[in-house]
């Protein structure tokens, strides 16, 4: 999927659901950010002396440091912060650190190292059909049985009360946490403080339309972000 044009959220992705966003698309360029939270929310970008700029792998000395631009960078056998390849480029000591490249684990190999793969498929809500996937995808297992979509109304706490799947992954239904009364609806847009932040830099503030818009395909890495990202929504 690829935007072609900029459209305004507004317009287009009020769902029957409520306000939800869809990530699928590209990252904002770096440049478009010119806070540090804006700039930190996107997996691409860092902030180096008050600049919104690429991330540079090779300053990454450690896998934790490495490994958290999401799809970006990935720590490789010899030890070394590169740009991320492709998942079976690597292999790592648990599970768990294929996924914070946006890859899955493979079966482990002779050498005691879980080698990764790519993700083929994110699975939609509905088609999941036990109660235990059901809730490990983070969807609701409602009372005939079947997987859905979880809502904003559902959410019991200000963390969980900020942008939720639906049913395909990659687009987020963003929620609005009412502290006087301790509860969570859709929200009904989005806003200059919250708009890079909860679509994770696919979305940036314009100030000439006050808008949160969408970005046009600008970021090199974007084919690699949608599946990491979408995978983030599911391990957090
Ligand atoms: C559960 O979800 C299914 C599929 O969307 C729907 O047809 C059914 O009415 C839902 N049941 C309840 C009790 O909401």
């Amino acid at each position: 999927m690829t935007h072609s044009t900029i459209l305004i959220l507004g317009m287009i992705l009020v769902t029957l659901n409520g306000f939800s966003v869809d990530i699928s698309g590209s990252d904002c360029s770096c440049d478009t950010f010119t806070t540090q939270l804006d700039c930190n929310s996107a997996s691409s970008c860092e902030w180096s002396n008050s600049e919104c700029v690429d991330i540079d792998c090779s300053t990454k000395t450690t896998i934790l440091q490495c490994n958290v631009a999401n799809s970006i960078c990935a720590f490789t056998p010899s030890n070394e912060c590169a740009t991320f390849t492709s998942c079976s480029d690597y292999k790592y000591t648990d599970e768990a650190t294929c996924l914070t490249i946006g890859c899955l684990a493979d079966t482990k190999g002779t050498d005691g190292l879980y080698p990764c793969k790519a993700i083929t498929s994110i699975l939609k809500c509905s088609e999941l059909t036990t109660e235990t996937e059901c809730t490990n995808h983070h969807c609701f297992w409602n009372s005939s049985a079947a997987c859905v979509a979880p809502t904003c109304a559902q959410q019991t706490t200000a963390t969980d009360c900020l942008a939720i799947r639906s049913d395909v992954v990659t687009t987020w239904q963003i929620c609005n946490w009412t502290p006087a009364t301790s509860t969570c609806a859709d929200a009904t847009g989005l806003t200059q403080t919250n708009c890079a932040v909860l679509t994770r830099g696919s979305y940036y503030w314009n100030t000439d339309t006050s808008a949160c818009e969408v970005c046009e395909g600008s970021s090199s890495y974007s084919q690699f972000i949608t599946l990491g990202l979408a995978l983030l929504m599911l391990i957090i």
